[in-house]
């Protein structure tokens, strides 16, 4: 492979001594395993965006956009919508899964037959990692976690596989692009543990893949978002909403479609977002109660809170990570009380003044109110047309 490399014009990167300063033991090395040692197999088109890449056909599903991308974390929420609007375009997705055969399946009808390609593999094997990305020149990273498990901590999976998927990839030699997903927020300074580890993933990729793009969403909403469905789940249950701090913390979020969007705009490009952190924030900036408000008109019930005060709230989110190690079984997955969650919003996470946006990328943001968040109706007591909204209610009491 190495000859392989030097005859492409490409510099051979040694990954060993930074990987096993990174990863210890737990990933295998191994010399090749790209399958690239044949020529033809190596891409020999130029570091300069995918400008110069063949397309066929009008761009739509069918044709070929000359894209062939591994989306590692594809079997996610946002991974999805990537995965969708790749194959919508005519480009092959390369879909490394782990963990049972069911996980990738509802990508696979996202394009036509061959199109979506799921690729078993093990995130800390080197080997497989080379494998799934040896016929690409896109990687799209999106794998991520808010919460740590007895397997796998926030350093591991925000910090070191983002770095050892970068090293891959720069040594490949022929992946044009690689996009980062990281998190509004992410900083070394923060309050949360897991953006701290996500900004340590930001900055070791761009060392590593210094053409790479990263991308920091704020909280996504969608049909399968992680904030909405929570409390509305919750409150169907409990009939009251528990809110930290009174809500009072601003956030801007996102809706999962337009961050999806600027991982393709990005793409699109003529490599000017190489190189580049974005923040991807919605259009409006919410208070936390604001958006509980959104989500209580949306499932048409009276809106009943409990305030919560941190330290209230770090107390009950504090004894699953304290006995995560201690215990001999797998803990249950923190919901509405997750301890780095609850430390992440001490502070109010917007996007801050100078920073590329939305706008930079050529995407509209749309507005959370309403179709981002009709899914919630599913959510009514007793079926889509239960109850009114509080406007409704107000109009009423008005006659
Ligand atoms: N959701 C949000 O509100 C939000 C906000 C800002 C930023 N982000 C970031 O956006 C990215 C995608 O978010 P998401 O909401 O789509 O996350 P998600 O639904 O939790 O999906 C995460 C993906 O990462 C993979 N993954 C997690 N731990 C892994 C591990 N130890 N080894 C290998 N793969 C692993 C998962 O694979 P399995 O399916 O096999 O578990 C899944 O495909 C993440 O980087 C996240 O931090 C998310």
């Amino acid at each position: 492979m190495e000859a392989c490399l030097r005859r492409s014009g490409r510099r051979l990167l040694d990954v060993s001594p930074v990987l096993s300063s990174s990863f210890g033991s737990i990933y295998r090395s191994s010399s090749s395993g790209f399958g690239n040692d044949s020529p033809r197999n190596v891409s020999t088109v130029a570091v300069k965006g995918l400008g110069n890449l063949v397309r066929k056909g009008t761009g739509g599903r069918s044709s070929v956009s000359g894209i062939v991308a591994t989306v590692f974390g594809a079997t996610g929420f946002l991974g999805r919508y990537v995965v969708q609007q790749l194959a919508k375009m005519g480009s092959q997705v390369l879909v490394p899964f782990r963990g049972s055969e069911d996980s990738p399946r509802h990508l696979k009808l996202m394009g036509d037959l061959g199109q979506i390609v799921p690729m078993k593999y093990n995130p800390r094997d080197e080997k497989s990692i080379k494998a799934v990305m040896a016929k690409a020149n896109v990687v799209v990273n999106l794998i991520g976690r808010d919460y740590e498990t007895r397997n796998f901590s926030f350093e591991e999976v925000n910090h070191a596989m983002a770095e050892h998927l970068a090293l891959i990839a720069k040594e490949h030699g022929g992946i044009i692009r690689f996009i980062q997903v990281s998190c509004l927020g992410a900083s070394a300074s923060s309050p949360s543990r897991m953006l701290r580890t996500k900004a340590a993933g930001e900055e070791s990729v761009l060392q590593a893949f210094p053409e790479a793009t990263v991308l920091r969403p704020a909280t996504l909403i969608g049909t399968e978002d992680r904030i909405l469905n929570r409390w509305a789940q919750f409150v169907r249950k409990w009939t009251f909403l528990p809110l930290v701090a009174g809500g009072s913390t601003r956030i801007q979020p996102v809706y999962v479609v337009d961050v999806a969007a600027a991982i393709i705009a990005s793409l699109k490009d003529d490599g000017s977002s190489m190189g580049k952190i974005y923040e991807l924030g919605g259009p409006d900036i919410y208070t936390l109660h604001e958006l509980a408000e959104l989500m209580f008109d949306m499932v048409r019930e009276w809106p009943r809170y409990v305030n919560v005060p941190f330290p209230v709230a770090k107390a009950i989110a504090s004894p699953r990570e304290f006995f995560l190690n201690k215990v001999p079984f797998p803990l249950p997955t923190p919901t509405i009380f997750n301890l780095e969650e609850i430390n992440a919003l001490t502070v109010d996470t917007v996007v801050s003044e100078n920073a590329s946006t939305f706008r930079d990328l050529g995407v509209a943001p749309h507005k959370l109110k309403g179709y981002p968040v009709e899914f919630l109706t599913c959510y009514r007591k007793d079926g889509p047309s239960f109850g009114t909204t509080i406007s409704e209610k107000i109009t009423g009491l008005d006659i």
